[in-house]
């Protein structure tokens, strides 16, 4: 893989966007898991049913030959509706992954870094998210992009990126 490219996401990247959805909320390893199994979950299909409502967004990144390496995106939630990393009604909360056999090679990085990017272009006053005690590679990514711990919510932080207008 020489270069990555990010572009946003685009309807036909929606099987992909369900995919990497899966691997945000099974990101130890293990099987495989279905999007049946996250829609068990409580909580967990607000963050992606009926995806394309105004407010969500998101980035692709693909790899020279095109193959889809991984994505990030983000929702808007309401105080009266939301999930686990909500901070407030103008911050979007955001997902990530990265296709396990590209884990370790940046194109995480790449990704969080062209999504606040696009959160800074449409104007986004801060991004937020709900990272699991445990998952060290996550969160040190977020903290090295300046990312802050707002909020202790079970065996997860809360952590917010404030953006400047
Ligand atoms: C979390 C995830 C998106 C990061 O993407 P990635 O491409 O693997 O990460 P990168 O290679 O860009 O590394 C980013 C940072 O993570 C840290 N990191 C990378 N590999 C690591 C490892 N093996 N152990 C600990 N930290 C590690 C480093 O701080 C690295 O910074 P650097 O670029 O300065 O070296 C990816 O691992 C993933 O898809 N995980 C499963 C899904 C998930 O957990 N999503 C987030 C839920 S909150």
């Amino acid at each position: 893989m020489r270069r990555i490219h990010v572009r946003p996401l685009e309807p036909g990247d929606d099987d992909f966007l369900r995919e990497m959805f899966v691997e945000t909320f099974f990101w130890r390893d293990g099987p495989q898991h279905s999007l049946e199994d996250v829609l068990a979950i409580p909580e967990a299909g607000k963050y992606i049913l009926g995806w394309g409502r105004p407010g969500d967004a998101g980035v692709v990144a693909l790899s020279d030959a095109g193959e889809k390496l991984g994505a990030a995106w983000y929702r808007l939630f309401s105080t009266a509706d939301h999930g686990y990393g909500f901070v407030s009604d103008e911050i979007p909360e955001l997902g990530i992954a990265v296709m396990p056999s590209y884990r370790g090679r940046r194109v995480g990085r790449r990704l969080m870094e062209d999504l606040i990017t696009l959160a800074q272009g449409q104007g986004r006053p801060g991004l937020s998210l709900s990272v699991e005690d445990g998952n060290s590679r996550a969160a040190r990514l977020y903290e090295s992009l300046g990312f802050q711990r707002v909020e202790r919510i079970g065996s997860a932080w809360t952590m917010v990126l404030q953006l400047k207008a």
